[in-house]
């Protein structure tokens, strides 16, 4: 296309916008050159206003003069800025390299905890037995932790647990057993409930961390007998365990809140080299492991706790959280628990979709 060069500057117009627009180097230099020659205040629309001031028989070689002239550089701009815009693409693909082909960074979704994952299966499990879920502090005075619990100051059994104390007479707790105390303070009975969280202790080893979970149960009623507790061990361990084959043994023990106490055994049998629990502990090739300390409520307990133990009576349990997860999900160290090992978390974590599965015949007690 040319431009009538008979008319106005018009031509020297567009041979120097076309040497700057063939000169323009970025992006920016393009868009430049659009608003400088193309723009409201560019040269040429200001030709265009001119037009009215010139004879008649000019006015439309005029026009059209500039109209070819503003459709050439339009196409001339807009190819020149084509060509800059793939230049531009090019260079930065050239200087930060992407290699398309390599595997795409997963998103990290989280994923439960097992020893979160055992106190679900815990919750559920208990929940169906028409048991309640309290908790309590962690920090705990000496009263809830010890006194109320019958372990008065000179007792011999506040040697076994290895005490933290923030200051003198505020510990944190070393059991789950004074939320037993708490609940039976702020509900009346009858009373069916467990108390699940995290307990300290001055110990650490493959077996033993100075932060572990425990489960506290504690069932208050008329009449209750260790039969009582025994059936309801010995159902929730079905439960959780997923086997009907769980045999307990009931073993004489002392804890001073309790009266008589117990220590529960769960028989195990050797398959392939690895115990597995289920089967009567007393058989050739069997053995038992000791799981969880319990007892009927002592009467003093009940006493603190302002009830009469003419009245009520009931069966209380502790149970190690983590040394459950242990067994169930045949994890060997306690301290890969809490080291925080992604690696770890990964192979043993569970999605928290994923709700746990009870076997059937956990039903309401009867
Ligand atoms: N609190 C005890 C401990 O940490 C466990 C325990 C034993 C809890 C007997 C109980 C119980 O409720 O009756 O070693």
């Amino acid at each position: 296309m040319s431009v009538d060069s008979s008319v106005g500057g018009i031509q020297s117009l567009v041979d120097e916008a076309l040497v700057e627009i063939g000169g323009a180097e970025s992006s920016r230099d393009i868009e430049q050159a659009r608003v400088r020659f193309l723009g409201k205040k560019s040269a040429l629309t200001k030709q265009l206003k001119r037009i009215g001031s010139l004879p008649t028989q000019e006015r439309r070689a005029f026009g059209q003069a500039v109209n070819d002239a503003k459709q050439l550089l339009a196409e001339k701009i807009a190819e020149r800025a084509v060509q800059l815009d793939r230049w531009e693409q090019d260079a930065a693909l050239t200087s930060g390299w992407v290699d398309v082909s390599l595997a795409g960074r997963r998103a990290g979704t989280g994923c439960l905890h097992p020893v979160s994952r055992t106190i679900r299966r815990i919750h559920d499990i208990f929940r169906r037995l028409g048991f309640d879920v309290a908790e309590g502090p962690e920090i705990e005075d000496d009263y809830h932790n010890f006194e109320a619990l019958n372990i008065p100051p000179d007792h011999p059994a506040r040697a076994m647990h290895d005490t933290f104390y923030v200051e003198p007479g505020v510990v944190l707790r070393t059991h789950t057993s004074p939320v037993q105390i708490r609940y039976l303070k702020s509900h009346p009975p009858p009373i069916q409930v467990i108390a699940p969280g995290r307990v300290y202790r001055s110990d650490s080893d493959a077996t033993h961390t100075p932060m572990f979970h425990q489960v506290e149960g504690l069932v208050i009623d008329k009449d209750i007998h260790l039969g009582h507790l025994k059936w309801t061990l010995e159902t929730f361990l079905k439960a959780f365990f997923e086997r009907e084959d769980i045999v307990l043994r009931l073993r004489p023990s002392y804890f001073p809140f309790t009266e008589p106490s117990v220590e529960v055994d769960v028989g195990w049998q050797d398959v392939g080299g690895r115990r597995v629990l289920g089967g009567d502990g007393d058989a050739p090739g069997h053995g038992w492991m000791e799981l969880l300390g319990s007892g009927m409520v002592n009467r003093r307990v009940i006493e603190f706790a302002g009830l009469d133990p003419e009245q009520w009576q009931g069966f209380a349990f502790g149970v190690g959280v983590d040394r459950l997860a242990m067994l169930k999900y045949g994890m060997d160290d306690l301290r890969a628990f809490f080291d925080g090992d992604r690696r770890w978390l990964d192979h043993y974590g569970f999605s928290p979709f994923d709700q746990p599965t009870l076997s059937a015949g956990v039903g309401a007690k009867a």
